[in-house]
């Protein structure tokens, strides 16, 4: 699978479109939210099909967080999740070593990618916009690599 950043509008497309069918966002990602930040995503990309996405950005100089995770359903239980995460931890993280990522307490399966990788819930919280409660997970590169 070939791995890039989002640069051009036709992928930010693709991935609008796959977070917005898929993603189980709060509200509705556009095209201007994905390419507003050159650099700040990552894409897994199939023959030119982009089947996974994950998103990034800097807490500050040594952490970095991790959003918007998510795969096209036909593409599920192969893997394609946690390759994301690996890619990106192991590209980021001699940088900036600590990795963080909020996850829903429903959500099984993300918590599996992410507890398969290494990473552990730090603490939790109620979502004061939804009330639902979310698990903060905590991956330290120096520690794990
Ligand atoms: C969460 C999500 C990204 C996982 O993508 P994926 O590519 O299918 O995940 P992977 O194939 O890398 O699987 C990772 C682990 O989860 C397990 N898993 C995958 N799908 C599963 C399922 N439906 N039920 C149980 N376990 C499952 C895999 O067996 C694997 O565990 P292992 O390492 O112990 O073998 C995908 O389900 C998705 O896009 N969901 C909707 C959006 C979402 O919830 N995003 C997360 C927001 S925090």
């Amino acid at each position: 699978m070939k791995l890039k950043w989002v640069i051009k509008e036709k992928t930010a497309k693709k991935v609008a479109r796959l977070l917005n069918c898929y993603g189980n966002l709060s509200s509705e990602i556009t095209v201007n939210n994905i390419l507003r930040r050159p650099g700040g995503h990552y894409i897994g990309l199939e023959q030119n099909r982009v089947v996974g996405y994950l998103a990034q950005k800097p807490n500050n100089f040594y952490s970095t967080k991790i959003y918007h995770l998510c795969v096209k359903p036909e593409y599920r239980g192969q893997g394609i999740a946690k390759y994301l995460v690996k890619m990106l931890v192991n590209k980021l993280g001699r940088k900036r070593p600590l990795f963080f990522a909020t996850i829903d307490e429903s959500n099984l399966v993300s918590q599996k990618v992410f507890r398969s990788l290494g990473f552990r819930v730090l603490t939790c919280f109620i979502n004061p916009q939804t009330g639902n409660k979310l698990l903060v997970y905590f991956f330290n590169y120096q520690k794990n690599a």
